[in-house]
């Protein structure tokens, strides 16, 4: 039997992905409005600044995996236009079908699939973009889900993954405080669910750092890898080009 993490408990490699479908089951309706609290609306900047980053043009093919509600998936499709396409996925149907909803009251028609970014059930060198944002956390290997994201890559094609990461020394001592003794309680108050934002929080300080993820991306195929940190490392997004 393998075990794994979740969050800070061990738990058998055959549990994790149900463990974690509970917690997006459970926040998924109140998801949108607890990023948006919980981050001061910061995750709009983080993911304003991964569109930038991408920089799609019309035509584009791209793929946003764990893509829940939506945010890269809007944002994709209006940048693509007409002739190209945006596939929103998620293994999660309670969070796609939110973000289906939200996309399809703008007037977005986007193709929606449920799917695990472990095997993803697309062709090879499909996309010009791969995108997982503070998804690939949640996956329980991470190596497997990172090579699957390569494969649906054309050469020269990018991944972008934006996630949680590790915070510079001096931000530490009050970030851990507001993670382990503010968050949980603000995901009480507006979910009713304090344990899915503790692990949230837990989970956050399992994640691989950005070296690490880096030479994770690099083992999975990807040939250059760079990191842009923000917010002080808070969060972080590695972008990888398959060669
Ligand atoms: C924190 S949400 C992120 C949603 C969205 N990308 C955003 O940035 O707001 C994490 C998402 O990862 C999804 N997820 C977890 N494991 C997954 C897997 N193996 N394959 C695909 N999606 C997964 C969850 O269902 C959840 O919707």
């Amino acid at each position: 039997m393998t075990q794994t993490h979740f969050g800070y408990e061990t738990v058998d490699e055959n549990d994790k992905a149900g463990r974690v479908r509970g917690v997006f089951d459970s926040v998924a309706k109140k998801y949108d409005v607890m990023n948006d609290l919980m981050s001061a609306g910061m995750h709009r900047a983080w993911k304003a600044y991964t569109v930038a980053v991408a920089n799609l043009k019309p035509g584009d093919r791209a793929l946003d995996i764990a893509g829940g509600t939506g945010d890269l998936a809007r944002a994709f499709a209006k940048k693509v236009g007409p002739t190209g396409v945006v596939v929103h996925t998620d293994i999660n149907e309670a969070m796609l079908r939110v973000g289906r909803d939200r996309l399809l009251d703008e007037g977005l028609v986007l193709p929606t699939t449920i799917c695990d970014a472990e095997r993803l059930p697309f062709a090879t060198g499909r996309f010009d973009l791969v995108s997982v944002a503070f998804g690939l956390r949640n996956m329980t290997h991470k190596e497997a889900a990172l090579a699957e994201m390569n494969r649906v890559l054309r050469p020269g094609g990018r991944l972008l993954v934006l996630e949680f990461s590790k915070v510079a020394e001096p931000l530490r001592k009050i970030y851990d405080w507001y993670s382990f003794s503010v968050l949980p309680r603000v995901g009480q108050f507006v979910a009713g669910d304090a344990d899915s934002y503790r692990y949230l929080a837990e989970s956050i300080r399992m994640h691989p750092d950005q070296e690490t993820l880096k030479g994770m991306m690099k083992g999975a195929g990807f040939g250059h890898v760079d990191v842009h940190n923000m917010s002080g490392g808070v969060v972080a997004l590695h972008v990888g080009i398959r060669c």
